[in-house]
């Protein structure tokens, strides 16, 4: 091997050494990702399995053929919220936040866990869904 290739060779290494140490540290800079769950709506209703949460108290569920998830989120007391995440101002997809709340990336309206606006220029709550459980699922009622 030519002492150039061997150089160009041995940077490159180092180059994907270098990045592998710091995408860990990259990574936990921004939002939490959240995996989305598409679920198929039957009788107006959607259904995710309770275990999920055993994981993480949020969960986002995408109905089949919708354009925004929903949130729904287990609370302290056991009890579930689930919240179009869809921003009342103009409409756009909003993302979960770290401190649990939701941001709108295009005009910056923020709400709580609960849906309420807890900065502008959005004024209204989210669109909140009645929930139901059995023993195994979590059942998300869209038309109430
Ligand atoms: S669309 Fe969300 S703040 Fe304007």
């Amino acid at each position: 091997m030519q002492r150039r290739a061997f150089l160009k060779s041995t940077c490159n290494v180092c180059m994907l050494l270098t990045a592998g140490a710091f995408l860990p540290t990259l990574s936990g800079c921004g939002p939490a990702a959240y995996k989305v769950i598409t679920s198929e709506i039957h009788d107006n209703q959607v259904e995710i399995p309770l275990a999920g949460f055993a994981q993480s108290p949020l969960q986002l569920v995408r109905p089949k053929g919708w354009m925004y998830s929903i949130a729904v989120r287990k609370k302290e007391d056991n009890t579930y919220t689930a919240l179009l995440l869809k921003c009342t101002h103009q409409d756009n997809q909003l993302t979960p936040t770290a401190n649990g709340g939701y941001s709108c990336s295009l005009h910056g309206s923020t709400f709580n866990t609960t849906g309420r606006v807890t900065k502008g220029p959005a004024e209204r709550p989210l669109k909140e869904y009645p929930i139901t459980t059995d023993t195994t699922n979590l059942i998300i009622h869209l038309k109430a």
